[in-house]
């Protein structure tokens, strides 16, 4: 089996291409990746060791370059991570976002459909259902939930979604499409929430908490979600979505806490700064349907996953200090320059 992998030189990306070199042995893995400010290639140090990964430098958007890799690679299975991924980011300049998730999609599909590809899966978000009130816990999202966007990444992952199906019902390519909650794990860039926390917990920086911290996100190890989409592209059925979560809601104020608790770092560290934008109160995911029909469930509990994570970045620091050198500093400055 060939799998061709876009994004994996990005956060689960790069988890998913292990997990497949680890646990598929006979499997040839291909990545394609543009190597944006989001990637590291040295994450991908170990794949390139290993005879049965190939990796190429392309956009998903040049449809040229993605059809060359294609006629020379024929993959069985298209899995796309590849994706324009920060909702802060997607506030400041969409038009990227709806290129690159949009367009890119579709570049890859009609790849697809071209090379006759048996799945084509597309690596999908619970923000394309928007948020639920927090004084609804019994209120989860299902794959019934209305599509409901709050940010121009939602609103993009949401219209790729759509055309996928719509090329499963026009063109009868074998599309699934996987929607999960917020992961966290190794590799991870650190504008998002968890390494963002733990990076300038271990440099007793500020811990910057939007709004009043309240926001729920229901937090998923990466491991579970590659094995769950491992588990849609070999069991699920095509034309058909699947929510994958773990019933693991925390408040953002929770997770900070448990980071700077873990790294015995004050809480005085904590700085509530201006709200994101539209920002969504709670996702929560109702995963019944990859449990009953795949038999995908989590397995990593929330205390050994984030304990996990901040030992891997204590690990890592020459990882973490790669991403965070350069261009990330003048990001820095000005999400959070000013925001105080
Ligand atoms: P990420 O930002 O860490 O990685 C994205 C990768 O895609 C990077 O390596 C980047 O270089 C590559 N990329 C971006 N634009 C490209 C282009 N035009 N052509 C080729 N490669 C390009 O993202 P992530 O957190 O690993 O997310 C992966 C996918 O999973 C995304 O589609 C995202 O919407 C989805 N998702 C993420 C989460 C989460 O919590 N991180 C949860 C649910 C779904
Ligand atoms: O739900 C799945 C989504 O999870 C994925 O589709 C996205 O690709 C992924 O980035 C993530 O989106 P979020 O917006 O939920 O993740 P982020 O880490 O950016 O923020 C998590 C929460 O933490 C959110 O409520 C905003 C808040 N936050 C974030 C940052 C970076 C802060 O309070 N301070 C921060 O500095």
């Amino acid at each position: 089996m060939k799998y061709l992998v876009t994004g994996g030189a990005g956060f689960i990306g790069s988890n998913f291409i292990y997990l497949l070199l680890d646990e598929r042995p006979g499997s040839q893995v291909v990545c394609v990746d543009s190597l944006t400010y989001a990637a590291n290639i040295h994450t991908l140090n170990a794949a390139f060791n290993n005879p049965r990964f190939t990796f190429y430098k392309e956009d998903i958007r040049n449809r040229k370059g993605i059809f060359e890799i294609f006629s020379k690679e024929k993959p069985d299975v298209v899995i796309n991570f590849a994706a324009q991924s920060h909702v802060d980011r997607s506030i400041e300049d969409p038009g990227i976002f709806l290129e690159t998730n949009i367009l890119g999609t579709q570049v890859m599909m009609d790849a697809c459909r071209e090379y006759g590809v048996k799945r084509f899966h597309q690596v999908s978000t619970d923000e394309v259902y928007g948020d639920l009130p927090l004084d609804r816990p019994d209120l989860l999202f299902s794959e019934d939930t209305p599509i409901c966007t709050s940010s121009p990444y939602s609103a993009s992952k949401a219209a790729a979604d759509l055309i996928a199906l719509a090329y499963y019902r026009t063109y009868g390519l074998p599309v699934s499409i996987s929607r999960c909650s917020n992961n966290y794990g190794p590799y991870q860039f650190p504008e998002k929430l968890i390494p963002l926390m733990i990076n300038n917990a271990l440099n007793g920086k500020p811990l910057p908490v939007y709004g009043d911290g309240l926001n729920v996100r229901d937090w998923l190890y990466v491991k579970d979600h590659c094995l769950g989409i491992l588990a849609v592209i070999e069991n699920g059925k095509a034309g058909e979505v699947y929510n994958l979560g773990g019933h693991n809601e925390k408040t953002n104020i929770e997770i900070v806490r448990i980071i700077l608790h873990y790294l015995n770092k004050s809480e005085s560290l904590i700085t509530f700064v201006k709200d994101r934008k539209g920002h969504d109160r709670r996702y929560a995911i109702n995963p019944e349907k990859a449990g009953r029909e795949l038999n995908w469930s989590p397995t990593t509990k929330f205390d050994d996953g984030i304990k996990l994570t901040i030992d891997w970045y204590i690990s890592n620091m020459t990882w973490m200090n790669e991403c965070t050198g350069g261009e990330y500093v003048n990001y820095y400055n000005e999400m959070y320059g000013n925001r105080g």
